[in-house]
């Protein structure tokens, strides 16, 4: 995995739809870093993907999917799964991807172009939603999950897995990182209720899961 950081910022580039997170290299090294071996042994997908727990007949939205690491591991379990990201580039990658999966699993799922401050997810569209390496890249973060709120049908789960504010070795700059406390706080203001905190299951990496709770009868 290479190491970067969210070179550049929107004072750095008068384009509304410029990309910090995206920064840097050109979108080989991108794709290469996103998809690269290690991670199944620092961050254990099979592990983060079995906390959301049966996901038959369910829809899951992976918010900045990126090339789709987790999104396509997704595929085989769920009904329905979104690939949600703000680069075009991933989109078409995902859709280049979509198109060599068994017929059975095509149709499940969707690459789906959002912006920074919208997830384009319809009220209660899915039932969950991962965020993973992604969160510490989005802005107005307690706005953004309440849209993601809206998107959940209650009892759904959003699970965040992002990097420990450490000097790690793999990751972005700290200064690129949300606290633990910071995602837990920013889940309760838009209304989650947390159910896990795991901040040992992964070497680099906590987990956070919450809940759109069920309304009261
Ligand atoms: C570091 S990559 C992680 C990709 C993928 N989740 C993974 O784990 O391989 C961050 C991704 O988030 C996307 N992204 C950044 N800000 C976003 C936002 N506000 N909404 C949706 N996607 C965003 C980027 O385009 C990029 O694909």
């Amino acid at each position: 995995m290479i190491r970067k950081d969210l070179s550049g910022s929107d004072s750095q580039n008068a384009d509304p739809y410029y990309i910090p997170s995206t920064g840097e290299g050109n979108f080989e090294n991108l794709v290469a870093d996103y998809e690269s071996k290690d991670r199944v042994i620092w961050q254990k997908p099979d592990l983060v993907i079995s906390l959301l727990g049966d996901l038959s007949g369910k829809t899951v939205a992976d918010i900045g999917a990126g090339t789709g690491y987790f999104a396509f591991r997704i595929v085989p379990k769920a009904q329905r799964v979104i690939g949600i990201d703000i680069d075009q580039r991933f989109i078409n990658f995902m859709d280049s991807v979509k198109v060599r999966l068994p017929e059975a699993y095509r149709d499940r799922f969707e690459p789906r172009l959002a912006m920074p401050d919208d997830p384009k997810i319809e009220p209660e569209e899915v039932d969950d939603i991962i965020i993973v390496n992604t969160y510490g890249y989005i802005e107005h973060r307690i706005n953004y999950l309440s849209k993601l709120f809206t998107g959940l049908k209650p009892g759904g789960s959003l699970v965040i897995i992002d990097f420990k504010k450490n000097n790690l070795p793999i990751g972005p700059s700290d200064e690129f990182k949300v606290s633990l406390q910071d995602v837990q706080h920013e889940l309760e203001k838009a209304g989650f209720t947390i159910k896990v905190v795991d901040r040992s299951s992964l070497d680099y990496q906590y987990i956070v899961q919450a809940l759109k709770p069920e309304p009261e009868k």
